[in-house]
């Protein structure tokens, strides 16, 4: 019995003596999937990196070639990148050590909500500290008592987080299922308050959504749409604004949120959308007025990320041959990512033990990607997902055809 039960123990009974103990920490005391996983040696998470690249890391003593990123555009590298982290280190500390509300604004932020209000074709921007905060700080701020949110029954956690701290009624609708969404909306009271949310590149699934039948009948429904492009901002669009500039929609969707942990290969989140709406954010989303901003050197990181990808929009084009080459090298050995339409490849490979079997066997291989496994995917449904970045080189990416070819037939179904 760990020092933690013991306390508990002590404390924190349920029901009469004679009952069966109920601790808090009961559950922690049962959970052995984690540790059975790790007793047999295919426990594929929380390894620590030793060292980078922008396509391999070193693990183990051992480089393998990274497929887990979202280094879109394989932007952690680069040196203006480096060198703009450096420079705010100096210039402005390592930390902001406060709130954007009172000590922890610094003009950098105010830089990078301009930027992105002008990228995004909004009339502002926000910046939050991770892109999890923005969604809830937006969700839970805008959706009251009285109101209504609706969720693909695909978005991501911290869309689903955020409406379970709004106060509003939660509706959740299938994947991109625009008819059951539409009898959603229609069941609602006309006068209430709506707000759909949905992600615009899916991110197990590599999907893109349906904006064209999600904003018409989100509009029909007098709901505003928020779109979380976390996946789609450097990917989708000819200026990688994202998922409605893919469409030629950007003025459907009334808020676009995204993060800059991905493509802008930082840390941090914004929100943009109608200034009025983002100046009532600013002074009531619980989420970005008590926590520490974004740091000074992720902020600067972030400018020379969007930089780059203004002055380097070749590379959006290397990342879609990569996607590409890999696709189709995989579709070549019978492993066709699915629907995927965008960077993201799931690979469906079976049930669980398998998937990790695998995974392991491409771990050794030298290849790093990310098994994805039941509740987030049905029980004989699990995937292996590879990610792309534009500095893959083709030479890396076929040999993680061959290398994945070999394990589904070393590993028996
Ligand atoms: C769709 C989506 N939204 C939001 C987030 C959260 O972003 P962040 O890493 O900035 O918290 C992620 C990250 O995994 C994501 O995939």
């Amino acid at each position: 019995m760990t020092l933690a039960h013991k306390m508990v123990e002590g404390s924190f009974r349920a029901g009469p003596p004679d009952a069966p103990r109920k601790t808090l920490f009961d559950k922690a005391a049962t959970y052995t999937a984690a540790r059975e996983v790790q007793a047999a040696g295919v426990y594929p998470y929380f390894a620590p990196i030793e060292e980078s690249t922008t396509s391999e890391v070193r693990i183990g003593g051992a480089w393998k070639i990274m497929l887990g990123s979202n280094n879109y555009l394989g932007l952690t590298h680069h040196p203006d990148v480096l060198a703009a982290c450096a420079a705010a280190l100096k210039k402005y500390g390592s930390g902001s050590t406060g709130s954007r509300l009172l000590n922890g604004t610094i003009d950098l932020h105010e830089e990078l909500e301009a930027r992105l209000a002008k990228l995004m074709r909004k009339e502002a921007a926000l910046v939050f500290t991770t892109g999890f905060q923005t969604s809830l700080g937006v969700i839970a701020t805008l959706v009251g008592r009285g109101d209504h949110v609706y969720l693909d029954k695909l978005d991501h956690a911290c869309i689903v987080d955020g409406a379970r701290l709004a106060l509003g009624d939660v509706h959740r609708y299938g994947h991109n299922d625009v008819a059951q969404l539409e009898r959603q909306l229609a069941a609602a009271p006309a006068d209430a308050g709506k707000l759909v949310v949905t992600d615009g590149v899916f991110s197990m699934e590599g999907t893109i959504v349906d904006l064209p039948g999600v904003a018409a009948t989100a509009r029909r429904h007098g709901a505003a749409l928020l779109v979380d492009d976390a996946h789609a901002l450097g990917v989708l669009g000819d200026d990688g604004s994202g998922t409605a500039r893919h469409f030629e929609m950007e003025d459907q969707v009334d808020l676009v949120m995204a993060t800059f942990s991905k493509s802008l290969a930082s840390v941090g989140g914004v929100v943009a959308g109608p200034e009025d709406v983002l100046h009532y954010l600013r002074h009531h989303a619980r989420a970005l007025i008590f926590t520490a901003s974004m740091p000074p050197s992720s902020t600067a990181g972030t400018l020379a990320a969007l930089d780059v990808m203004a002055k380097e929009p070749e590379r959006r084009t290397r990342l879609w041959a990569n996607t590409r080459r890999m696709a189709d090298g995989l579709a070549a050995v019978g492993l066709a990512p699915g629907h995927a339409e965008t960077p993201i490849l799931p690979v469906v490979v079976g049930a669980l033990p398998r998937t990790l079997r695998i995974w392991r066997y491409l771990f050794d291989a030298g290849v790093f990607v990310h098994p994805v496994v039941p509740p987030a995917v049905p029980p004989n449904d699990c995937r292996i997902r590879l990610s792309m970045t534009a500095e893959h080189t083709f030479e890396q990416i076929d040999r993680v055809v061959e290398a994945f070819a070999d394990a589904v037939q070393r590993v028996p179904a």
